[in-house]
């Protein structure tokens, strides 16, 4: 290589070694004619020295510029006592340079890389300028994070005796999943390809095909309206089983992520995580993948408001499947009308009419609606929901679905204000793993009219749930599994059906797919289960969110090397962009503005 060492390895252990170093520019010093450089690479920072007396290169040093590439070789001398910076691993030593060769000079940089500066930089300058912005120590840290914890898990998957199988990325669109990527096929004109989401029906091949235990870190591409938690295309631990239940599952999963923490955090998780079916999570917590750090949990007031004088909640208390919830944001009184404004308008994005609340302030309680409730209820309230001085309520009062939704995020916004407010601690080292299971195998869609898959078509109904299929297709209970972390969901997955009859009644008469689309999308799938196809279930974990988790960051794309904006842009490589019409006419593709489209006569 064309260094000795690298820039975090040199001790007073090697006082008196001639060594060679090459890296980046990190800083520059001039004191008293000496001039000192911070030589950097991937490791670490060294320093060299340029004493006057070797004036040729002294004086290329003056020019140096921030984050050029150089090489240098000299000697490795102990620093004087008042010199030593305790601060870096090589603050012990220098390196008196004798050659100075300059591979790379830097242009003047788009931004500072100090981390306080340019972490308050646009992210769209940084994504254009990825590979400035990864160089930043702490970003190639977080690359590193995510090598050791891919390297963790793989350790783990290959020590149970899994496979890793690559599967194809070029599939077949498929009905019933998230929005596709489409690829024109040049071979068969007017045919597509779609991108796989996920290679689920792949990894049920494989189990068909003898493999027993599957795994492969699979790139999955989904064309879903990006967040901080979503990109188009994104990782997947994915891993699939035979002849297994869901007890296995558990087992594994808390293994793999349990030394993952162990080896990336030098954290001790403890197992078995806690399980919660979907119905007390909803209760609970308003959504299916519950925080569990903090309380604040929803209290359920319809038996109290069924005779009510307030008639809006009156008349839901007594609508069958409706109900009058509230949570108690413990201490969030001193609400600002903007952060109040602020929750209003999440409830009512979510269809509410509006959020009565309830203030508890100067030992009296304030409210709009406070003059239509009996003492009877005041009292119950003041019961079910502790409430104190300092305190706020708020009440959803709407259907099951629709009262969760808004109270689970009523919930983490006010959990999130009273964090602001140093009201609520919510340690960064606290990870509270969860199982969240039982999950009905179908939820009615609204938009619809059907009943969609909560998870996916092939996620097997409970056995003793099947006779409700036709019935009570609300009731039957999926084996379906999601693992949660602080409020996130990490991974996904359940036992599959294995048994064509089963997998054919619930495409077409619980989910309402025509035969001969389901003839054409899985008729394969149909097939193949009727060749010998064992019985098995599997998961899969979303890498960047796990890597986000460990290393503590709220957006994924801060732990993928070269992410999209939310507008799904590669700044960088500047894509999507267009092509030729050469390219287009290959693939008889014509570029049509709907606009235009409407004018023709
Ligand atoms: P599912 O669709 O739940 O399951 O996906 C599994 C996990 O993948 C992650 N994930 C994403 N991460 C980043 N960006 C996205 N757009 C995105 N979409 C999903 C999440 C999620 O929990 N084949 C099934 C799994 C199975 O049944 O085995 C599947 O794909 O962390
Ligand atoms: P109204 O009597 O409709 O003016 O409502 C009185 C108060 O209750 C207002 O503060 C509304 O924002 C609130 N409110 C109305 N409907 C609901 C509901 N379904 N859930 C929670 N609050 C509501």
């Amino acid at each position: 290589m064309l260094r000795t060492h690298h820039c975090n390895s040199l001790s007073t252990a090697d006082s008196g070694k001639h060594v060679t170093l090459i890296g980046w520019v990190d800083t520059v010093r001039d004191l008293g004619g000496v001039r000192f450089v911070d030589l950097r690479d991937r490791e670490g920072i060294t320093q060299v020295v340029f004493h006057p007396d070797r004036a040729d290169i002294h004086a290329q040093a003056h020019h140096l510029k921030s984050e050029s590439v150089i090489q240098i070789s000299g000697t490795v001398v102990k620093r004087d006592a008042d010199t030593i910076n305790p601060k870096m691993a090589t603050g012990e030593v220098e390196v008196t340079a004798d050659t100075l060769t300059v591979h790379n000079v830097c242009q003047p940089l788009p931004f500072p890389m100090e981390d306080d500066k340019a972490d308050k930089v646009g992210e769209d300058l940084r994504l254009a300028f990825r590979y400035l912005d990864l160089r930043r120590p702490r970003n190639l840290g977080l690359v590193k994070t995510r090598a050791h914890a891919a390297q963790a898990i793989r350790h783990t998957l290959e020590g149970e005796g899994f496979l890793e199988v690559e599967t194809p990325m070029l599939f077949k669109s498929t009905p019933e999943g998230a929005r596709e990527f489409l690829v024109p096929s040049r071979l068969s004109p007017g045919t597509f390809y779609a991108l796989a989401q996920s290679p689920q029906q792949y990894k049920q091949m494989l189990m068909v095909a003898g493999v027993e235990k599957y795994y492969q870190l699979a790139r999955c591409f989904r064309d879903e309206d990006l967040r901080a938690d979503r990109q188009l295309e994104f990782t997947q631990v994915d891993l699939e089983m035979s002849f297994i239940d869901r007890e296995d599952m558990y087992a594994l999963i808390e293994k793999m992520l349990q030394r993952t923490w162990k080896q990336v955090l030098g954290v001790d998780i403890p197992t078995p995580f806690p399980r919660m079916s979907f119905q007390e999570a909803m209760d609970r917590y308003g959504v299916d993948k519950p925080d569990t750090r903090f309380a604040l949990e929803i209290v359920d007031f319809t038996d109290i408001f069924k005779q009510s004088a307030f008639k809006v909640f009156n008349s839901i208390a007594n609508t069958p499947g409706s109900v009058v919830r509230a949570i108690n944001a413990k201490g969030l009184a001193d609400i600002t009308q903007g952060e109040l404004i602020n929750l209003e308008t999440i409830a009512k994005t979510l269809g509410a009419k509006g959020l009565a609340f309830i203030k508890a302030e100067n030992g009296e309680w304030k409210s709009p609606i406070l003059k239509f409730f009996s003492d009877a209820e005041k009292a119950a309230l003041k019961e079910r929901l502790n409430i104190e001085d300092g305190d706020i309520i708020f009440f959803a009062a709407a259907p099951w679905t629709q009262a969760s939704a808004i109270l689970g995020r009523i919930r983490l916004e006010s959990a999130r204000y009273l964090q602001q407010r140093g009201k609520l601690d919510i340690p960064a080292d606290k990870f509270n793993f969860l199982w969240v299971i039982e999950f009905p195998l179908m939820l009615w869609d609204e938009e619809e009219k059907r009943f969609l898959s909560a998870h996916h078509p092939f996620t097997a109904p409970v056995k003793e749930d099947e006779p409700l299929l036709d019935s009570a297709p609300e009731k039957v209970r999926g084996q379906h599994y999601d693992i949660v972390l602080n409020g996130v969901e990490l991974g996904g997955g359940s036992i599959r059906i294995h048994n064509p009859d089963m997998q054919k009644r619930i495409f077409e008469n619980v989910l309402k797919i025509p035969a001969d689309i389901v003839e054409s999308r899985f008729g394969y799938m149909l097939k193949a289960f009727s060749y010998g196809a064992p019985p098995h279930g599997g998961i899969a974990l979303g890498l960047d969110r796990l890597v986000a988790m460990l290393a503590g960051r709220s957006s994924i794309r801060d732990i993928i090397a070269f992410p999209k904006t939310q507008r799904g842009q590669d700044l960088m490589a500047e894509s999507p962009a267009p092509v030729t019409p050469r390219q287009l006419r290959d693939l008889r593709i014509a570029i049509v503005d709907p606009e235009d489209e409407k004018k023709k006569p």
